[in-house]
């Protein structure tokens, strides 16, 4: 990503959901500005498959800044910058084994992203029990779980640490098929708010960021439930999708990246309590 640096030299991160879609390009993001990345998921295969990934952006990191030392320049890479473990972010006793894995590891924890996150594509009359508790648990649940716990630690340990939420365009303006996700991410905005006040006399900074239409799995899913619906391709859905951005392109998870990385930084220390759009102009407010 460019030449940009964000100071995050040994930062210690968490990014919750990182073994596929935007979570995975953060911890990459993460990693290349220097950070110490741990990363969660549920499935062991995929966070295995993210976890090889990320190992090899950390080799070709070490070995630029081995090529750098030989050059005079300071070669800090460490093999352990990285760890993934296995946690539900919705259950407390793992979300509790998460964070102590990771104070134990790096013993200290700068910046929190709460990405994971999942959605159900259904009309509220068809929406089931089960549907709505499982986004507003791991949406809504999982963002508190994992704030509280970091909260506790960042406090313990008079860290001025970064709370970054991602929540989503659907949590600011409704859209058909979404009422219990635009339901879970209204929530995240709203807990930011109060987190955000809550943490301030702290000097830990808590912000949401909005993002649209991201090309992932879950964008994916949610592609070929309305093509099911609408008899229409998965590529025309998406094509109809792309119409609605204004930039006129699909945002890439390294889009969200960026603005998730400033958040991160000191150069984002006078904002707190935000709620950030990155849609390509398709969210104004
Ligand atoms: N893609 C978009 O267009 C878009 C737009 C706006 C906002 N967002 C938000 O951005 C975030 C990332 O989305 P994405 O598109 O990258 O989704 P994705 O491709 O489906 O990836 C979701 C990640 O979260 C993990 N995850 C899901 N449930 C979890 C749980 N209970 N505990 C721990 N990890 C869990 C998944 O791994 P496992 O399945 O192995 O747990 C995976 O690593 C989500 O909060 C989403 O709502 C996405």
């Amino acid at each position: 990503m460019g030449g940009m640096r964000y100071g995050l030299e040994g930062k210690v991160a968490l990014v919750t959901g990182g073994s596929r879609g935007i979570g995975l390009a953060l911890a990459r993001e993460l990693l290349a500005q220097g950070a110490k990345v741990a990363v969660c998921a549920r499935k062991p295969e995929g966070l295995e498959a993210a976890r090889r990934e990320l190992e090899a952006v950390t080799r070709k990191l070490e070995e630029a800044g081995g090529a750098a030392e030989s050059e005079g320049d300071r070669g800090d890479r460490d093999p352990g910058d990285l760890m993934a473990v296995q946690a539900h972010i919705a259950e407390e006793d793992q979300v509790e084994r998460l964070f102590e894995a990771v104070l134990d590891r790096f013993g200290r924890l700068d910046i929190l992203v709460n990405n994971a996150g999942t959605g159900v594509n259904k009309l509220v009359i068809e929406t089931e029990e089960q549907d709505w508790d499982l986004v507003m648990s791991v949406n809504a649940k999982g963002v508190f779980l994992c704030s509280r716990a970091v909260a506790r630690e960042m406090i313990r340990l008079q860290t001025r640490g970064k709370i970054i939420n991602i929540s989503s365009q659907a949590g600011k303006t409704g859209a058909l098929y979404q009422g219990a996700y635009c339901a879970s991410k209204a929530a995240v905005l709203l807990f930011t708010q109060v987190l955000a006040l809550e943490l301030a006399r702290f000097g830990i900074n808590v912000n949401a960021v909005c993002p649209g239409v991201v090309d992932t799995p879950l964008l994916d899913a949610l592609c070929e439930d309305l093509a099911r619906r609408s008899k229409k391709s998965v590529e025309d859905v998406k094509k109809a999708l792309l119409r609605r951005v204004p930039l006129g392109r699909m945002e890439t998870p390294e889009d969200v990246a960026k603005v998730v990385l400033f958040l991160a930084s000191e150069d984002a220390g006078y904002m707190t309590g935000q709620a950030i759009n990155v849609t390509g102009g398709m969210e104004r407010h």
